[in-house]
């Protein structure tokens, strides 16, 4: 049975009850789907105690109206967790991550305006923070981030190093419907036609030849390209299909 916390003291108790204990952690914003759930596996298997919290982020929201549309579904994730077996859960209120209404932030100057950083100015700076204040309630012994999001793993793994946190950052492999669309919460927002869309734009970053060729095949089928980018041994995208942003990435090679 999954232990459902909603205050921070309750929850340092528990903590320190569990001294002996691995705990694993993996932060979320609810919605929860099969990709999160493989982060939790991978936690179960490796650690004494698995937590997860769910908490959307309004810091990491450069735009409101996206942030409002952000699926939701906190009865559907409590009996999720519960079926996962999930040992706590955590779902915090603004007010308890961010007694300081954002006063204090965590920023980081070179990757994390690139890409996903470009066009939405304060996004990962708001990733960072929220991070760092749930590392600090949960003081996990390894934290769990998919590759899905391989620019936001990548600035969190080097958060904890140059922060000298004596945590260990796990990234796991993206999980995939069978038509090779990541799974997303967002993905929920989606029509049949979207869908369809999206199947194309993870086809088209797995198969293409070459970012500007992949831009035009996917411009053809009437879906805005944000971006399509090769670094860091990897190809990159970002689109909106149905007005919802995607975003994938592939290893090159
Ligand atoms: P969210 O989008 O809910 O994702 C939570 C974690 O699940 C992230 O580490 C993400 O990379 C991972 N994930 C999502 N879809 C996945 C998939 N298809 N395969 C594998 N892993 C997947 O990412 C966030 O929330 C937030 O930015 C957060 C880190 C919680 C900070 O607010």
């Amino acid at each position: 049975m999954t232990v459902f916390l909603e205050s921070i003291p309750a929850w340092r108790d528990i903590r320190r009850s569990l001294a002996q204990d691995t705990v694993g952690f993996v932060p979320t914003m609810g919605a929860l789907h099969r990709g999160h759930f493989s982060l939790v596996e991978r936690s179960t298997a490796e650690c004494d105690v698995t937590v997860v919290s769910v908490f959307l982020n309004p810091t990491q929201f450069s735009d409101q109206a996206d942030l409002e549309k952000y699926p939701r579904d906190q009865d559907g994730d409590r009996a999720a967790l519960d079926d996962y077996g999930v040992d706590y859960a955590l779902f915090p209120t603004f007010q308890m991550i961010y007694p300081d209404e954002y006063r204090y932030k965590v920023a980081e100057s070179g990757l994390s305006s690139q890409l996903c950083g470009a066009s939405r100015p304060g996004h990962f700076d708001g990733v960072l923070t929220v991070v760092m204040r749930l590392l600090n309630i949960v003081r996990p012994h390894r934290a769990y981030f998919g590759e899905k999001d391989y620019q936001q793993y990548l600035l969190i793994r080097d958060m904890v190093q140059s922060f000298l946190m004596d945590i260990e950052i796990v990234p796991c492999p993206t999980v995939r419907e069978e038509d090779g669309v990541a799974l997303s919460s967002r993905n929920r927002r989606l029509s049949a036609g979207g869908r369809k869309q999206a199947a194309a734009f993870a086809k088209q970053l797995r198969e293409g030849d070459s970012p500007e060729r992949i831009r035009s095949a996917l411009e053809s089928l009437g879906i805005t390209v944000e971006y399509v980018a090769e670094d860091l041994g990897r190809r990159f995208g970002a689109v909106f299909v149905d007005g919802v942003r995607l975003i994938d990435n592939v290893v090159l090679g």
